[in-house]
């Protein structure tokens, strides 16, 4: 039976809620059984009709049939009721039809979402390509904290408290550690190496690691400056290991990395933690050494032909007392270290002229070595 408004003899509270609740329900029933365009028109049409729809119905049986002393009550009533039908009038949607199976139909002649690939970034992939021939000499890969300590990123490699040679590392300090002994104070690592020592701790010699990661320096940014940028560090512990294995290892990580041509040169340097120290000149791989492009001057070995890529030296006796206790007495091993900016090596490689382009993110710079 569908349902019919009925007439009210009784306003009470509780006949009006029943009232509303039966008329809710069988809105809800026919709500349910509309199958198509047709089904949800009468559906409409039967509830909402001016002119003799249920809700007017309603209003005509229930508000203007009310004894006077029910008349307000009967109003809430009916209008929380109406807004109630309204909305689930409003609602009613054709549930299950074939006119619906056509509507929803989707034009699979249409082209589809293209979602843009991603690619590995200029530096990180300079980076795993470096990391890439270390591991085929056998290195393993070591990672540390880029907030370090005091301690790791200087005392233990021989820079002792206000040594002068602090200040060859521009550092970031967090703030608020004046409290804490000098040691365990936080800064941002100005290099890799601070992961030398946290991994001699961790494993006993021999050793053979390369060490990549982000490093900060208070460099205000220009073409050839960022405040972050990307190192690689090596190391390499064992008995008898000399300044020779030192040479080798790198030229062959040289030819490797830039082809067989390439030549090394290597000068005196200092650093703290190695000693002897020194720096490792290539030649340009931009002119090949001879400091011209044609009749141009070469840029970026500023007319040399050498192009600086790295520091390293023999892991200085000094750094190894800080691990002796695990195995490296500097009596019994020896080693060396090196490290490498990463982004410099980028740039030189995929010859771009400020180191700023890597860092902003534009995807139009970025898609060109994808
Ligand atoms: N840590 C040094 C720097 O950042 C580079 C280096 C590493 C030098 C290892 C020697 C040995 O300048």
């Amino acid at each position: 039976m569908p349902y019919t408004v009925p007439k009210l003899n009784d306003y009470s509270q509780s006949s009006l809620a029943k009232a509303a609740s039966e008329c809710i329900a069988a809105c809800q029933a026919e709500a349910a059984q509309v199958r198509n365009d047709a089904d949800l028109k009468s559906f409409r049409d039967r509830w909402m009709a001016r002119k003799n729809g249920i809700l007017t119905q309603i209003n005509d049986l229930w508000l203007k049939g009310a004894p006077k002393d029910a008349k307000r009550e009967a109003g809430i009533r009916v209008n929380e009721l109406k807004a109630r039908i309204t909305e689930l009038v409003d609602a009613a949607h054709v549930s299950s039809s074939t006119d619906s199976l056509a509507a929803d139909a989707v034009d699979i002649t249409l082209p589809g979402i293209r979602r843009p690939i991603g690619a590995e970034h200029p530096v990180i992939k300079t980076m795993h390509e470096i990391v890439g021939v270390f591991q085929k000499l056998g290195y393993s890969v070591a990672e540390g904290p880029v907030v370090e300590t005091d301690y790791y990123n200087f005392e233990s490699l021989n820079f002792p408290p206000n040594h002068p040679a602090r200040d060859t590392q521009d550092t970031l300090f967090i703030a608020g550690q004046q409290s804490k002994p000098q040691r365990e104070r936080l800064l941002l690592r100005t290099h890799t190496s601070p992961v030398q020592i946290r991994t001699m701790e961790q494993m006993r010699p021999p050793i053979r690691i390369v060490i990549p990661g982000t490093v900060h320096r208070n460099d205000p940014p220009d073409a050839s400056h960022s405040p972050m940028f990307h190192q690689i560090e090596g190391l390499a512990v064992d008995t008898n290991i000399t300044f020779g294995d030192l040479k080798g290892t790198l030229d062959h990580a040289m030819k490797a990395l830039f082809g067989s041509n390439v030549k090394t040169h290597f000068r005196p340097s200092f650093f703290p933690f190695t000693e002897p120290s020194a720096e490792l000149y290539v030649t340009c791989f931009i002119c090949g050494g001879s400091g011209k492009r044609g009749s141009d001057p070469c840029r970026p070995c500023k007319q040399t032909g050498w192009i600086e890529v790295l520091g390293c030296g023999m892991v200085d006796p000094n750094v190894f007392e800080f691990v002796k206790d695990n195995g490296y007495d500097p009596k019994k091993v020896s080693g060396f270290a090196f490290g490498m900016g990463v982004d410099r090596l980028a740039l030189l490689k995929y010859g771009v002229d400020d180191i700023q382009l890597f860092f902003q993110g534009d995807v139009r710079f970025l898609q060109q070595f994808a």
